[in-house]
């Protein structure tokens, strides 16, 4: 182990960019497709891993989609929860803030509180077993229709006190952020936090729209801001947080190769950037492994490594007084 991969290791650390249903494991999904008697398409655990070889986001997305369909009841949800956090209290993540789409599970019958209850079944679990606090993020699927959206958003309104937020995934080209106005807006009015993945795939004009039409609170991925001057400069300005996932970004095409990564560019222009994982299960490491590949391939430094943990936790919607604490404790932990 290089001192930069235990000093890594060691580091805490909030996840602010992770999907949990992009969280389960092959091993986990056949174990729920054989509790569940659901058929999967795969003899064998490699199997699974071998078919992980995408060439888009699409391409990605019709298998993790077809990967939820094990997921069925309150208890399936508490098990997904609670792997991920184990995987992620083992990297040292103190604090994470995750998605789920209910759609993908309310559209197959799944009713919207066994998700729900399962979820923060699986968070308070983390919490007093493992020290890990995090918050849940609903995210809509934008390939769907904004009245689907809102339908999901009125779903959740039992349960509001179990958000923090709303986010934008699924298909990005073809399903820009102005299609949400209005259920953003209506988000916002019940007190909720705006993300919003942006210029993964899609063009800066996209971003713009998050930006201006959404009014998000933190940007999802932002790599594509980089092909636009006036927006680097905007980014930058409004200390906007983008939760950038450089192994997914391999994964799927969005980046050629690690090397070409635009988080160091984005460090130099004064961008509030995050290490997150995405959909971990699927693109072949949790954070910290995503905060050592980049740093292997584009020769990170101590002090930028820290930077990204530090605002790891200043971009979180923990309360100012937890952030503060959390920061202190990574500018300790440096020292
Ligand atoms: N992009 C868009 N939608 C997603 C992703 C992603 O990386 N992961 C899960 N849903
Ligand atoms: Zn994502």
């Amino acid at each position: 182990m290089t001192d930069l991969t235990a000093y890594i290791a060691g580091l805490p650390k909030a996840e602010l960019h992770l999907h949990i249903e992009g969280s389960l494991e092959p091993e986990l999904m056949f174990e729920l497709a054989q509790r569940n008697g659901v058929s999967i398409p795969f003899d064998s655990v490699e199997a699974v891993r071998a078919a992980y070889d995408f060439s888009n986001l699409q391409d990605f997305l019709d298998i993790y989609y077809a990967g939820a369909n094990v997921l069925l009841t309150r208890q399936d949800f508490e098990d997904l929860a609670f792997a991920y956090f184990q995987r992620a209290a083992a990297d040292n993540v103190r604090h994470a803030e995750i998605f789920f789409d209910p759609q993908t599970h309310t559209d197959r019958g799944v009713a919207f509180g066994v998700v729900v209850e399962g979820l923060i079944a699986g968070m308070d679990r983390a919490k007093t077993e493992l020290g890990v606090t995090s918050g849940l993020i609903l995210s809509f699927l934008r390939h769907l229709t904004e009245e689907e959206a809102f339908a999901t958003l009125e779903m959740a309104k039992p349960y509001l006190h179990h958000f923090i937020g709303v986010g934008l995934d699924s298909s990005e080209v073809g399903h820009p952020p102005s299609k949400f106005v209005r259920v953003f807006a209506a988000a916002r009015e019940l007190g909720l936090k705006l993300c919003a993945h942006a210029g993964e795939e899609g063009p800066p004009a996209y971003v713009h729209e998050a930006l201006d039409l959404l009014h998000i609170d933190r940007m999802d991925h932002g790599n594509r801001s980089m092909e636009d001057e006036s927006l680097i400069q905007r980014l930058s300005a409004e200390q906007m947080t983008l939760t950038v996932c450089p192994l997914s970004n391999l994964k799927l095409c969005v980046v050629k190769d690690l090397k070409d990564h635009p988080v160091p560019e984005m460090l130099r222009r004064g961008l509030h950037v995050t290490l997150n994982s995405d959909d971990p299960a699927y693109f072949g490491g949790y954070v910290n492994a995503n905060y050592i590949r980049l740093a292997e391939a584009v020769g990170l430094s101590k002090e930028q490594v820290t930077e990204m943990a530090k605002n790891s936790f200043e971009g979180s919607f923990l309360p100012d007084a937890q952030k503060l604490k959390y920061m202190a404790e990574v500018d300790a932990y440096a020292a």
